[in-house]
């Protein structure tokens, strides 16, 4: 059995990965639980997220073994390492939203910590993979701020006063 040291790279995937998996999970819950009169778009949205999220679990375990590392697979060790948390399955519709943003902001610095590693290392493949990521999960993000928003709600409109 090799018990070498990993190296960073790697540990800072498998918190990657637990983060996934805990933030897969909890989509899971809220498309499960969800209930109001945004069931209907806000049950598919959980679902599409998710089977995204499914995927990219699987994207970083490979690139683990790709390294020739075991990824971690259990979720007792997840849940120790990740810095997202496991929910309620009793919130209402804006609070599973507000759950999900702000476990996107999460992920986006755990990305960036690898991004760093992977810098180090030189390793253009997981830089290439996690720009992915990174420019997805910000669209995401900005689409569930807007669902989140109050209609007369506005975002900086200077430019705007000044051409109109
Ligand atoms: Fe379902």
């Amino acid at each position: 059995m090799n018990e070498e040291k990993p190296i960073p790279i790697i540990i800072e995937l498998n918190t990657l990965l637990a983060d996934y998996n805990l933030y897969y999970q909890k989509l899971r819950s809220h498309h499960w639980n969800i209930l109001g009169e945004n069931f209907f778009e806000l049950h598919e949205k959980f679902e599409t997220l998710y089977i995204d999220a499914k995927m990219k679990v699987d994207e970083i375990a490979e690139r683990v073994l790709t390294l020739r590392y075991h990824p971690m697979s259990k979720y007792s060790d997840y849940i120790k390492i990740s810095s997202i948390k496991e929910s309620s399955p009793l919130l209402t519709d804006r609070e599973m939203v507000y759950e999900i943003i702000n476990d996107h902001t999460k992920l986006l610095i755990q990305i960036k910590s690898v991004i760093k590693w992977a810098e180090n290392a030189e390793d253009k493949e997981i830089i290439d993979m996690l720009g992915t990521y990174i420019r997805e999960l910000e669209i995401s993000t900005r689409m569930l701020d807007a669902w989140a928003r109050n209609t007369e709600n506005k975002f900086n409109n200077s430019i705007i006063k000044k051409v109109c």
